[in-house]
């Protein structure tokens, strides 16, 4: 961070300046605002309690390390579309502009507002990087999820639920995942019809020469491995409850989003 101080008014400015990059009309459903979401959250998804490292302070994916680490492919268009606005406010880190440019992606897309405080600062060097492969793997199960959201970074499995309801925007990608398709129909409003779709559609193995996914009848949408472990104790009980609860859901989301882009971030007074 520069010398120059942050104020309301200044990050006000930077919202806006966020909010003017997401519209692109021949960019996958119209909007980078998915990507962008995705960038801020494996930015904070490396954190881990035990080691006390990795997470959203220090903005390490700028170096190789974690750029290259195959969970995050794909994750340089949302970087590269941040540019402009770090270059117009040089003032703010890498590791505040991506987590605020999360948060300002969910409420535009018609989801809750997150309370987002500054203060993080950017690491100085490729060693600060965490180690690859803490991301969670969208081919696997029930116990993965566990281990990555519950053990590793210290979500409540309400917690784990809500936060993978994100996968209500967006989309995967051939060329990145190797995984194809959107979850929603809705891909740019952000909604529970990921619970909703995930709960009364008929999902079936997608017969393909790609990864292991589940498709829906007319073969439009899709569900990952670790998506459809959601239906499956102990977590169907909320899947069940957001899908009914829209407003539960909001709420819960704008808390477990929060303490996501918080995970291992010192409090250094922060604006
Ligand atoms: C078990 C946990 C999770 C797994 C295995 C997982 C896996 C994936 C995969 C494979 C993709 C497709 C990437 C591509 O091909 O471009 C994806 C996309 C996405 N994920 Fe997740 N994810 C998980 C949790 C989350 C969480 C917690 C959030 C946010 C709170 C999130 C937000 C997104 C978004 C917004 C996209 C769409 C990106 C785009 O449209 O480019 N995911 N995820």
């Amino acid at each position: 961070m520069s010398t120059e101080q942050a104020s309301p008014d200044k990050y006000l400015a930077v919202r806006k300046d966020i909010i003017k990059v997401f519209p692109k009309e021949d960019y996958d459903d119209g909007s980078f605002a998915p990507v962008v979401l995705r960038l801020a959250w494996h930015a904070s998804g490396t954190y881990d309690k035990n080691h006390k490292n990795g997470g959203s302070d220090g903005s390490t994916m700028r170096y190789k390390t974690e750029a290259e680490d195959p969970a995050n492919a794909g994750l340089e268009v949302a970087r590269a579309v941040l540019e402009p606005v770090k270059a117009a406010h040089t003032w703010i880190s890498y590791a505040d502009l991506w987590t605020l440019a999360g948060c300002v992606a969910i409420e535009h897309m018609g989801g809750p507002h997150i309370e987002w405080t500054g203060g993080r600062r950017d690491k100085p060097s490729e060693t600060d990087c965490p180690p690859q492969g803490r991301l969670p793997d969208g081919g696997l199960g029930k116990d993965h999820v566990l281990d990555v959201f519950v053990s590793r970074m210290g979500f409540t499995v309400q917690e784990t639920t809500c936060l993978i309801g994100a996968h209500t925007v967006g989309r995967c990608h051939k060329d990145r995942s190797g995984f194809d398709g959107p979850w929603t129909e809705t891909p740019t409003r952000f909604s529970n019809q990921f619970y909703k779709q995930l709960l009364h559609n008929t999902w079936t193995e997608k017969k393909w020469d790609g990864p292991r996914q589940f498709e829906d009848e007319d073969g439009d949408l899709m569900m990952l491995p670790t998506d459809m472990a959601l239906l499956e104790p102990p977590f169907r009980e909320y899947v069940e409850l957001y899908a009914k609860d829209k407003q539960r859901f909001f709420d819960d989301f704008s808390a477990a989003f929060l303490k996501l882009i918080e995970l291992g971030v010192a409090k250094r007074g922060r604006l």
